[in-house]
């Protein structure tokens, strides 16, 4: 290990991430009743100009007459290019900071930004004598965030989670789609002839290096990293594959820009019996292998050793924080 000891943000479970419009009284009910994880209500990109002060009243109505316990509670702000940022953070931690976990910083760019809106929520809390301490969640949406998204993971002790927004980041990189995420046709490589003397076309993921660094910069700091929205939600299988590769990457979570996303996801982040299974039987056979003076011994005809129990670990602690 590294003498450098990587601080963990609080655990939380964040397998789903329902993104709500603030503009929407009825989505706001509707998402209290649901089962995410984590909600986040939004005041940024589902929210027109000329609805985002009515949005912010409705955020304030919910949070003090709705129920949310068993979630955890995201405020999405407007990007800091905009005048609306700091009335909606004032507000919204002003009204009601005891509901309040987390605030989603949209597009953030660089560490800079993330130090600003600390110095803001900091002197807030101070000013009102608060104790608790709300987390902040990063969307990594532009070139500029990702150019910077190392800095941005370590700029602040309030920083919980790292997000792929794959649709305003597409947009930023001029990338040629107008998807909202999943894959591309013309994203993809022909076969040569050499071996079968055909010729196949195989799909790639345009967006695995993108999700790959973000999960990177997330685990390096100790942060959550969470895929985002899958736009065509009517494809079920779509989004389920969409979430399983970033579940492969390190991703603990993905986002549900529609209610019925959220159990997939949930049902997708959750390890299966089969996977909790498998990871204390290594457990157990690196227990034996320890006492008996081994650093690796064979399972089921695999090699597993001492990284074997890491990942084991990660995968029973994971099926545990869902029990609990
Ligand atoms: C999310 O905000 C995105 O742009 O994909
Ligand atoms: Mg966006």
């Amino acid at each position: 290990m590294s003498f450098t000891i990587v601080e963990q943000a609080p655990a939380r479970l964040n397998r789903s991430e329902q993104a709500v419009p603030g503009s929407n009284t009825r989505f706001l009910e509707k998402a209290a009743a649901g089962n995410a994880d984590v909600v986040f209500l939004d005041l940024e990109d589902a929210v027109a100009p000329s609805e985002k002060e009515q949005a912010r009243k409705n955020i304030i109505q919910a949070l003090h007459d709705l129920d949310w316990s068993g979630k955890t509670v995201s405020i999405r702000i407007n990007g800091l290019d905009t005048h609306y940022m700091y009335r909606d953070v004032v507000d919204i931690l002003e009204a009601c900071v005891d509901k309040v976990d987390l605030i989603m910083i949209p597009k953030a760019g660089t560490a800079s930004d993330i130090y600003a809106l600390d110095m803001l929520v900091t002197q807030i809390e101070q000013a009102k004598g608060w104790t608790k301490r709300v987390g902040f969640e990063m969307i990594i949406e532009t070139a500029l965030g990702m150019q910077n998204v190392h800095e941005i993971a370590a700029a602040s002790k309030r920083n919980e989670s790292l997000h792929f927004g794959v649709a305003d980041y597409a947009a930023s990189t001029k990338a040629r789609t107008v998807n909202i995420g999943g894959p591309n046709p013309n994203y993809g490589v022909l076969t040569d002839t050499l071996e079968t003397g055909n010729r196949d076309f195989h799909w790639g993921d345009m967006w695995h290096y993108a999700i790959a660094r973000m999960v990177v910069a997330a685990r390096a700091n100790g942060l959550r990293p969470i895929d985002g929205p899958f736009g065509d939600f009517s494809d079920a299988e779509g989004y389920k594959a969409q979430a399983r590769r970033a579940a492969i990457l390190g991703c603990e979570g993905k986002w549900a820009i529609h209610p019925s996303q959220v159990d997939l996801a949930n049902d997708l982040f959750s390890p299966s019996e089969k996977d909790v299974a498998q990871a204390q039987a290594i457990l157990d056979a690196m227990e034996e292998a320890q006492r008996s003076g081994k650093g690796a011994v064979t399972l089921n005809g695999k090699l597993i050793d001492i990284a074997s129990i890491k990942q084991a670990e990660v995968m029973v602690k994971t099926a545990e924080q869902i029990k609990a």
